[in-house]
């Protein structure tokens, strides 16, 4: 028995790393192809986009479009494109959270920040440009050959993006330095802060494969769980993680007074709490069969993780 886990998880382990490569490549590939520079004078706007966009990161993300596509056999050429749109609204709200004016992080990718390396404004023009790519890149026919499936995408990642998301997150993050906020609020604040664009790249999968609403729970279930356990790691990889690995500064919420996951339950319950959603997230896919390996594969790697 001991065994067989040793082997299943050894197998989970191998088809983690393949996929995570072959999407790796393939996003950088298709950033490469719809970031080329112009012979004027907006190249740096480009070489900006590019810095920021190309080489580096887990691509969790489109890892888990590819992944949720998969179950439902899609094209991946349509879930790798679909990566790229949430990847590019995700490295959007990184330059723009490295500022000066939100956490002023010098460090990121395990290379300076686009404001470090470009100067702030293009920093946040490069961001700008990022988010309206995104939706330029999903309403192109490439994604889908039916609007009706391109229009759902947009309308997600907009949600997923904006106040009601992404950016609503992170303002209640700023909050976070000076209210005081309980388990309840601080797991509402990761939920959109992080969970959201999450959220969208695993519902993508279904979304592309035209399957209805009340067929995607389990997808959604397990989203919404392993965005939490993501978000536990983030807090718990920034009190005692390594930033050579981590290729970002640490220590920082502590240090911003930030109440986070760790600050609330401590080291030890937050580390129980991110096992159990994990257990959790891959209980929603009990429905599946090996089509699903990939998705659970990625549910322990993001508690697993060192960076
Ligand atoms: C970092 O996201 C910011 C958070 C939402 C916690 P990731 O940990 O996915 O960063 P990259 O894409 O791998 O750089
Ligand atoms: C950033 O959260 C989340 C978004 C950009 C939406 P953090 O500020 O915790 O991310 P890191 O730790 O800088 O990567
Ligand atoms: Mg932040
Ligand atoms: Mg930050
Ligand atoms: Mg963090």
């Amino acid at each position: 028995m001991a065994e067989l886990v040793g082997d299943d998880s050894a197998k989970a382990a191998l088809l983690l790393r393949a996929a995570q490569a072959d999407v790796a490549s393939g996003i950088d590939a298709l950033f490469d192809q719809l970031l080329p520079i112009p012979a004027d004078p907006r190249s740096t706007l480009y070489e900006a986009m590019r810095y920021a966009a190309i080489g580096g990161g887990k691509r969790l993300r489109p890892l888990l479009a590819r992944a949720a596509g998969d179950l439902y056999h899609v094209d991946r050429a349509l879930s790798l494109r679909v990566g790229a749109a949430v990847e590019a609204m995700h490295v959007y709200s990184l330059i723009h959270d490295d500022l000066p004016c939100m956490d002023d992080d010098d460090l990121r990718r395990g290379k300076p920040t686009v404001h470090k390396a470009f100067g702030e404004a293009t920093a946040v023009l490069a961001g700008d440009s990022l988010h309206a790519l995104a939706f330029e890149w999903l309403v192109d026919p490439a994604t889908h050959s039916d609007p009706f499936v391109r229009a759902e995408l947009i309308r997600e990642l907009a949600h997923a993006a904006g106040p009601a998301g992404m950016a609503g997150g992170q303002m209640m993050d700023l909050a976070a330095e000076t209210a005081e906020f309980d388990l309840r609020t601080v797991t509402r604040l990761q939920q959109l802060k992080t969970g959201a664009l999450i959220g969208f790249s695993v519902e993508a999968g279904a979304i592309l494969a035209r399957i209805p609403e009340e067929g995607r729970r389990p997808l959604r279930g397990y989203a919404r769980d392993i965005g939490l356990a993501f978000q536990i790691a983030d807090d718990i990889m920034d009190v005692e993680g390594d930033e050579a690995l981590a290729g970002k500064a640490l220590h920082k919420d502590d240090a911003a007074g930030k109440a986070t996951f760790v600050t609330l339950m401590g080291l030890g319950r937050a580390r129980e709490q991110a096992r159990l959603l994990v257990e959790q997230a891959v209980d929603h896919l009990a429905n599946f069969g090996e089509e699903a390996a990939l998705l659970r594969a990625i549910a322990r790697y993001v508690v697993e993780r060192d960076r």
